[in-house]
């Protein structure tokens, strides 16, 4: 089996990640903040020593300024919906996933205002019009760090310069950058970074999170989600400091201590060394489909620009044929179809069959690569034999 669906979720995960689940069900099985037993603070220790490593990951300060949640939607969703009132202004892109369009359309609904930044067909922010946008006032910029059709890197720094200048607050969905490009929040200018835990991060799924600037007080968040903290239980308003603020009811420890292991699996190796090998992947990929008659690819052509996710077609067989075919004929797992983000495919001219998606991870080889372009030779090929 070839696993080239990285973008979806990572697998396989570092056998740390399972051994530290396992460990949390074993010996720190307390609910976390909630009771003064001692498996209770094991349970509590395991969270706020994830919370420090992804602080460290991403540059932060604070580990307490790390809310985790279920995966990015949420993230996402607790940023937007708790940022933005009727009236403000929000700019994103044309190259979002649906976590960001969905929110910013039912808060659209709701009165808030929205511009939807066109890109050109690689994938890239039209910075222009960026620029053009955010000459008016606005609350919010919401853009993704990479694209998860196409894996177009955008130039978060510069739109976090535009954005600020308009005075609005820079929210940046690293659901495909996370463990797969180095991020620092402060050097980036990013003021919100929503990311999940089973992707690039390399942990488990139902985890995730926001980091939240050192100057937005908590009490500019209006919480989505409200009840026990096993914090000012006394009260029955959600409490005014972070984490706790947005962070009700009885957290996903098991995860959360995957996500802690495989953040430190990914301190050890490095970041930079991770990118360069899915760089040297994504090279190879893109050489070897170039080469097959009848494949057409989507996304920039130069690697320094995208991450190792290509999205593919070939002339004349669908993308269901194609995706099933791989799968059941050559073992290779990818994803087809719209990727939860029909905006992207518009942008890209592939809406509404969408692509062939391959994304490669941390632990995929040169070898995998080289089976996966045999196999979509194949069926290129196969489509005069058949
Ligand atoms: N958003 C994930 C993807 O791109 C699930 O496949």
């Amino acid at each position: 089996m070839i696993y080239l669906d990285n973008a979806a979720t990572s697998w396989p995960k570092p056998p740390e990640v399972i051994r530290a689940m396992a460990n949390l069900l074993e010996n720190a099985g307390g609910n976390p903040g909630r009771s003064g037993h001692r498996l209770s603070v094991a349970a509590g220790r395991v969270l706020y020593d994830t919370r420090e490593a992804l602080a460290e990951l991403f540059g932060a300060d604070d580990p307490l300024r790390v809310v985790l949640s279920p995966n990015v939607t949420y993230a996402l969703n607790i940023a937007l919906t708790g940022l933005l009132r009727p009236g403000d202004r929000v700019v994103t892109t044309g190259i979002e996933h649906n976590s960001v369009m969905r929110p910013l359309r039912s808060l659209q609904a709701a009165g808030v205002l929205l511009d939807v930044v066109p890109c050109a067909p690689d994938g890239h922010v039209d910075m222009e019009r960026m620029a053009e946008a955010l000459r008016a006032p606005a609350s919010v910029v919401v853009a993704n760090h990479a694209s998860n059709v196409v894996g177009t890197i955008a130039p978060v720094g510069e739109i976090a310069l535009l954005a600020h200048r308009a005075g609005a607050l820079f929210i940046v969905d690293a659901a495909q950058t996370g463990g797969v490009l180095p991020i620092d929040v402060q050097a980036l200018g990013i003021d919100l970074l929503a990311f999940t835990g089973h992707k690039g991060l390399l942990g488990p799924t139902g985890t995730g999170g926001l980091v939240i600037a050192p100057h937005l007080a908590p009490e500019r968040f209006r919480p989505v989600f409200t009840g026990g903290t096993g914090s000012r239980s006394e009260e029955e308003l959600p409490p005014e400091v972070f984490p706790d603020r947005l962070e009700a009811g009885t957290p996903n420890s098991v995860g959360i201590a995957g996500l802690g292991a495989a953040v430190r699996f990914l301190q050890a190796t490095g970041v930079e060394t991770i990118r360069r090998h899915e760089r040297g992947l994504l090279e190879r990929l893109l050489n070897g489909l170039r080469e097959i008659p009848g494949v057409r690819m989507y996304g920039p052509t130069d690697v320094s620009q995208r991450t190792a996710t290509v999205s593919v077609r070939i002339e004349g067989m669908s993308e269901s044929e194609i995706g099933w075919r791989l799968d059941e004929e050559y073992g290779i797992l990818c994803r087809v179809g719209l990727h939860c983000a029909p905006a992207a495919h518009r942008t890209l001219g592939t809406f509404p069959h969408g692509t062939v998606r391959l994304s490669a991870g941390v632990f995929t080889t040169y070898e995998e690569i080289d089976q996966a372009v045999a196999a979509l030779r194949d069926l290129a090929q196969s489509r005069h034999r058949d």
